[in-house]
């Protein structure tokens, strides 16, 4: 449990081969990859096609093959070159394909631990039938608002009062099951300031549609200001949020 702030500049987006940082920048990250390699493996394949294409056209002469080395019908091709090419595509693939599997773990294992917890603000979060609370480190509990500082990792743990529901902020790339009498954790990192819309993903009644909460990205010092004046009783401007997020629509169970 540790409110104090962390500096931006001491969590750099990106620290060696494996990226680290938010989890949208994480994600961003294994697209660019996977669509670059992607794009460089296609270029030389449909390359090699296309050439070859063009040098055994249609008319006399075009790479010629000696009679001798011509396929007859029934017979399997032996690779040119003592079966060197096939050697060397076969290589070649297995040094791409174990690399980017290796690479991709390894993201995706940060992506699930997580930045150390000793940076972390932790929130604990509650859904129920239709709605999400939110209660902070020291007690403070905030019902359909979530306040949180940019740059600054939140390690969620989630869990519900009735029904399964899952919370997902889809912007941040954040999503984790609510199960009853079971806590998951899962974590997150804004680095833009702004309001985000965290939503329930997993259909748990009449309401789920509704079933959202706010998620309002500070500041880091603002944040602060705003933390430093909530207590455990809640006597602060969320509490007239969470009566009008109980106006809401009212659906029949
Ligand atoms: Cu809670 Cu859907």
């Amino acid at each position: 449990m540790v409110t104090e702030l962390v500096p931006a500049a001491a969590f750099p987006l990106q620290s060696g081969l494996v990226p680290r940082g938010t989890r949208t920048f994480v994600f961003e990250s294994i697209f660019e990859v996977f669509l670059l390699l992607g794009t460089l493996v296609g270029i030389v394949v449909v390359g090699y096609m296309l050439y070859n294409a063009y040098k055994y056209r249609s008319g006399s002469g075009n790479g010629h093959i000696d009679d001798g080395d011509r396929l007859v019908l029934g017979e399997l091709p032996s690779g040119s070159g003592g079966g060197r090419k096939l050697f060397t595509s076969f290589f070649m693939s297995m040094v791409i394909v174990v690399s980017l599997v290796s690479w991709t773990y390894l993201t995706l294992l940060y992506v699930e631990e997580g930045p150390s917890d000793a940076e972390s603000l932790d929130v604990e979060v509650e859904g129920y039938q239709f709605g999400w609370r939110f209660t902070y480190p020291n007690g403070h509990t905030t019902d359909g608002v979530l306040r949180v500082p940019a740059d600054q990792p939140v390690q969620l743990t989630i869990t519900t009062a009735d029904v399964f529901h899952n919370f997902g902020i889809t912007e941040l790339r954040v999503k984790s099951d609510a199960i009853p009498g079971q806590e998951t954790e899962t974590w997150f990192t804004a680095d833009e300031p702004g309001t985000y819309t965290a939503q329930c993903y997993e259909l748990c009644g009449a309401g789920h549609s509704y079933m959202s909460a706010e998620v309002i990205v500070m500041p880091p010092d603002e944040y602060e200001a705003w933390y430093a004046n909530t207590t455990a009783d809640n006597a602060d401007a969320d509490s007239a949020t969470a009566n009008e997020s109980s106006l809401r629509p009212a659906v029949a169970p």
